[in-house]
């Protein structure tokens, strides 16, 4: 029996990032549908569903991707809504690459280290891998702050955070590397998920940090979120700090998405999102 995976995204094309990890995480064949919502969504979910017999279910599943963590998150519920009984498949939500790369990243800072009472800055912390990276560090026991450059954005993202996980997250209005310098102050873990290519902090405004401890950068395109931190530092020391560039935990983050999609189909009532997709990272960080 094939192993068949429905790429449902909500942005108008979809992602080709996610459609090959799909195939190197297992999947048979891949149907990619783009322009999805929770009002269109509901034939194709019970193509998946009503299908196979039950011993079979577990050989359809379903990814969720796209540009936006809210329309992603209403057509997770949408998807969701559409399960009874044990007419239901295993789906993975992962918009924008939010849950893999903030559990990649997260399990990174935690491997081998008690993150608990230490007190974190999410810089750009409003995006769909900030979001998911408070949430993941909440879990640590850490307390969290998240900037952005509006304080109505980043207070948005902190509510939906709350509401989506109840985690209880500080929103920091910080447009400026001036404002964000001041915003890590104390703090001594400071992770950086800007948009590709947008610095966020110079190699002076956190060298000179006392509280730093470990500072990661999670944009992958040049210039540097966060000037000084090498690409591929992995834990590398600096200035009494430990150092994670976007490729040092890259690897994971695919790593874990293709473990993520083989274990899609190993049963049919997985429900892959942050918390789950970060079991995952922990279990396979090194
Ligand atoms: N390392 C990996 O394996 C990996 C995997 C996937 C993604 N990534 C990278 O992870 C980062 C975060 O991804 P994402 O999808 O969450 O990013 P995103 O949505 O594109 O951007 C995140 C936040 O950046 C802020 N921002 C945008 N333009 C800015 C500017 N000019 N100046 C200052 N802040 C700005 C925005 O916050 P405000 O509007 O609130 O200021 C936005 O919410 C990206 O750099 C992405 O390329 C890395």
């Amino acid at each position: 029996m094939k192993k068949l995976l429905y790429q449902f995204d909500t942005d108008p094309l979809p992602s080709v990032f996610d459609n090959v990890v799909g195939y190197d995480g297992g999947a048979d064949h891949i149907c990619s549908y783009g322009g999805l919502h929770a009002r269109n969504v509901g034939p194709l979910v019970e193509g998946a569903i009503f299908t196979r017999a039950p011993k079979d279910k577990k050989n359809t599943a379903i990814f969720i991707g796209g540009g936006s963590v809210p329309q992603g998150e209403a057509l997770l519920d949408a998807v969701r809504g559409k399960f009874f009984a044990k007419f239901r498949v295993s789906v993975m939500f992962d918009c924008n690459g939010s849950n893999t790369t903030a559990a990649a990243a997260v399990a990174c800072l935690a491997h081998g280290r008690s993150l608990a009472g230490k007190r974190a800055v999410v810089l750009a912390g409003s995006g769909p891998v900030g979001q998911r990276a408070a949430v993941l560090l909440a879990r640590e026991g850490v307390q969290i702050s998240i900037t952005g450059r509006k304080l109505a954005i980043v207070e948005a993202a902190r509510d939906s955070i709350r509401a989506r996980f109840g985690v209880e997250v500080r929103a920091i209005e910080a447009p400026t590397n001036r404002e964000r310098a001041a915003a890590i102050e104390g703090a001594q873990i400071v992770l950086a998920t800007g948009a590709a290519g947008i610095t966020l902090l110079e190699a002076a405004q956190w060298q000179s940090s006392t509280a730093l401890q470990l500072l990661a950068d999670a944009n992958a395109s040049p210039p540097a979120g966060v000037e000084g931190i090498g690409m591929s530092d992995r834990g590398a020391a600096s200035h009494g700090k430990l150092l994670f560039g976007p490729l040092g935990f890259g690897a994971l983050k695919l790593a874990v998405h293709r473990a993520c999609i083989a274990r899609l189909f190993e049963q049919n009532d997985l429900v892959l999102d942050a918390n789950e997709i970060y079991d995952v990272a922990k279990a396979m960080v090194v």
